[in-house]
């Protein structure tokens, strides 16, 4: 279990590029890095494209205001000249500004925790890796439930073998917020819906790369070898991005998986739900219903598993924070991911190669990861929803 004893052996001095007062993710990072005092330490940001605002809402927050910035190339050179700058920042902003915000860090010798999805290219994705690796630096990935204790749970149960060969991978995250049209869109649906600042997707990289990352930690020896992605632009102005896509995957050692994603399931209030189907038994999650995990084994009543309870995996109870009696969620799992983060920052730093060699983090590899997904599903949707090859 977790209570927010310290992991590292000080907290890391963390800064921020965007989420500001009125950005959607921005109160997640911040959930998830000071959770535990012990990991991270907000000292510096650059919350907002509008300055002014950026600056009283990091006063706001309880911060100096000398070290609250016009924008992130002040951030990071002022930062740079101090001996007590940032050692970390995290990146919520509109997905364009990702990958030159990463590099400028990079090369100021910062390490960076940045949104989903990572990049545009994959060729940028190698880009960073490379500058990473060279500046020995950590590029972390905010796959919000990577750290939810039932999602472990489930990685666990599949690795030990109880579901038998995994035959189907089900994947659904879906939600109706915008079934209607985008007369009066806010902006942070104008720069989702452009894809000069949303990149090649919409609902496939905003919420399908989730799914898709979720689905490598439970079943990491599974991997794709072709897809079909079929995508629709129901609000017709969102063209040529896509409000809602299928995608159907063949795996190298013969099972299969079907993927929904939707911004227009109208009436839908947002879910999440994972089901992986064995030749013995399945495992289904939703975080619609974070506590619970419901494990069907064939010739068998149902079971409903409660996180925290002493029946599960070591693996899962490890990161669990609230104990059975109380709801476990987004919350608790963004601090589990930002903590991990933090631990593989601080290996960094102390230069603990056999720590890291250890360590599950998403990280650049994740990040890599679900941009070629999207270059895949893309190239099939735009050639007719053919079947193609991953590559
Ligand atoms: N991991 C998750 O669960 C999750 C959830 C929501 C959004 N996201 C991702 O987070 C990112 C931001 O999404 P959002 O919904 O919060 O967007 P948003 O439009 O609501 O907010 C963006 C924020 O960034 C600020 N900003 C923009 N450019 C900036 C710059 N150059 N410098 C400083 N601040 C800047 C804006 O002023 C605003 O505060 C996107 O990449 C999105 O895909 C991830």
């Amino acid at each position: 279990m977790l209570n927010g004893e310290r992991k590292i052996i000080r907290p890391l001095r963390w800064g921020m590029i965007g989420g500001g007062r009125t950005g959607q993710v921005g109160y997640k990072h911040r959930t998830g890095a000071l959770r535990d005092n012990t990991a991270y330490k907000l000292v510096a940001g650059a919350f907002d494209l509008d300055a002014q605002r950026g600056r009283e809402f990091g006063i706001e927050l309880g911060m100096n205001s000398e070290r609250l910035y016009d924008d992130y190339q002040s951030l990071l050179s002022a930062e740079g000249k101090r001996d007590d700058g940032v050692e970390v920042i995290s990146i919520a902003t509109p997905n364009f500004s990702h990958f030159e915000i990463t590099m400028a860090a990079l090369h100021a010798g910062i390490h960076v925790i940045c949104e989903k999805p990572l990049f545009f290219t994959v060729a940028e994705c190698v880009t960073v890796e490379k500058l990473a690796e060279e500046k020995g630096l950590i590029v972390g990935v905010t796959y919000g439930f990577s750290g939810h204790p039932l999602v472990h749970q489930m990685a666990a149960m599949v690795k030990k073998g109880l579901l038998g060969e995994i035959r189907i991978v089900d994947l659904q995250y879906t939600h109706g917020f915008n079934a209607g049209d985008d007369v009066d869109a806010p902006d942070a649906m104008k720069w989702r819906t452009n894809p000069a600042t949303s990149g090649p997707t919409f609902v496939l990289g905003d919420i399908g790369t989730h799914l898709y990352y979720l689905s490598e930690l439970v079943v990491p020896q599974l991997k794709v070898k072709k897809l079909l992605c079929d995508r629709q632009s129901f609000i017709k102005s969102r063209f040529p991005l896509e409000d809602n896509a299928y995608v159907l995957s063949h795996y190298d050692n013969g099972a299969v998986s079907r993927l929904w994603v939707s911004s227009v399931n109208a009436g839908n209030m947002g879910s999440q739900r994972y089901r992986f189907v064995g030749s013995k038994a399945s495992v289904e999650w939703s975080d619609s219903h974070p506590d619970q995990l419901t494990y069907e084994i064939q010739g068998q009543p149902v079971q409903i598993l409660h996180h925290g309870m002493p029946y599960l995996e070591e693996q899962s109870l490890a990161c669990d924070r609230m104990g059975a009696l109380h709801t476990e969620g987004l919350g608790d799992s963004w601090a589990n991911m930002y903590l991990w983060i933090a631990q593989a920052i601080d290996a960094k730093i102390r230069g603990n190669e056999t720590f890291l060699k250890n360590h599950h983090y998403p990280g650049i590899k994740a990040g890599t990861e679900g941009v070629r997904w999207l270059e895949n599903c893309v190239r099939s949707a735009d050639n007719g929803s053919a079947w193609v090859e991953f590559q």
